[in-house]
């Protein structure tokens, strides 16, 4: 039990890595609060409660600053605190140049990856500061950190996404509050389906066995980390122990 009683937001956790995150927190004894924009999130929430003693669910948009603010504030008052979040939920967009890429997917991406993250940091690290403890945790990409060609705004938001990680890790170093990212590498998914639909996933890692660097960060294991970048695939606690 990890985790123990506490309270964990988990975005974009209606299938995927989300899920697996989600389902693991609430193994190690977390409360759990998860959300995405489908119906979906509530079938989930309603499995994770039977291994847990409350999951709060949300059927809302990252990308919409109001609904994220209600959901956070909803959260906090159902919990009375808010001591992890992981900025999970993202979308693909396309596969395509630049030179070819339509505005509107770029527009979308970005608000959903990257503006999404911000709103959800904003709102979450207000009431951390209050606990004077936290972490956040960022889910980022191979992309992110190094470009490739036909990733477009998937790969520039995930860069963002890695900005924020060292603006916030520095303006919070002395708070108790860590915030760090996280490549999760090729995982079976749908995500990963729309980037190599000719891919055979079987010989992917499922999200459920890369769950460990997460359970890490969000636990006390990790204080005093903050502001690093952590690949899931390559993570071993016993090396971080010694
Ligand atoms: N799979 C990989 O190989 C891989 C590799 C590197 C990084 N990643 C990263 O890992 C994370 C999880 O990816 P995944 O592969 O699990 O993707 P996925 O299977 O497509 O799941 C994405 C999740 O995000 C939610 N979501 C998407 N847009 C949302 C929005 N606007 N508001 C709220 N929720 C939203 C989706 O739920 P709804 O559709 O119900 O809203 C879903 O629960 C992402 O950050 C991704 O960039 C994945």
């Amino acid at each position: 039990m990890r985790l123990k009683d506490k309270v964990a937001i988990i975005t974009g956790a209606s299938r995927g890595l989300g899920k697996a995150i989600a389902e693991s927190f609430a193994r190690e004894g977390a409360l759990i609060a998860v959300c995405s924009r489908t119906n979906e999130i509530f079938t989930v929430a309603d499995q994770i409660k039977t291994t847990c003693s409350s999951c709060y669910a949300g059927k809302l948009d990252v990308a919409n600053y109001n609904e994220v603010k209600e959901f956070v504030e909803a959260v906090h008052k159902k919990f009375g605190r808010i001591d992890i979040l992981v900025n999970n939920a993202a979308i693909l967009g396309e596969r395509t140049n630049i030179a070819d890429y339509p505005i509107d997917v770029w527009e979308k991406v970005i608000n959903i990856n990257l503006n999404g993250v911000f709103y959800f940091s904003h709102e979450v690290v207000k009431y951390m500061m209050t606990q004077g403890n936290g972490s956040i945790i960022m889910v980022s990409s191979s992309v992110g950190r190094k470009g490739r060609a036909r990733w477009g705004a998937y790969a520039v938001s995930k860069f963002g996404v890695e900005g924020l990680v060292q603006v916030l890790a520095d303006e919070l170093k002395d708070t108790g509050i860590r915030v760090n990212s996280v490549n999760p590498g090729p995982l079976a998914t749908k995500m990963r389906k729309q980037a190599y639909p000719n891919e055979d996933q079987s010989k992917l890692k499922k999200p459920e066995e890369i769950v460990d660097i997460f359970i890490y960060l969000a636990s006390d294991e990790s204080n005093g980390i903050t502001g690093m970048q952590f690949d899931a695939q390559d993570f071993k606690l016993n090396e971080i122990k010694k």
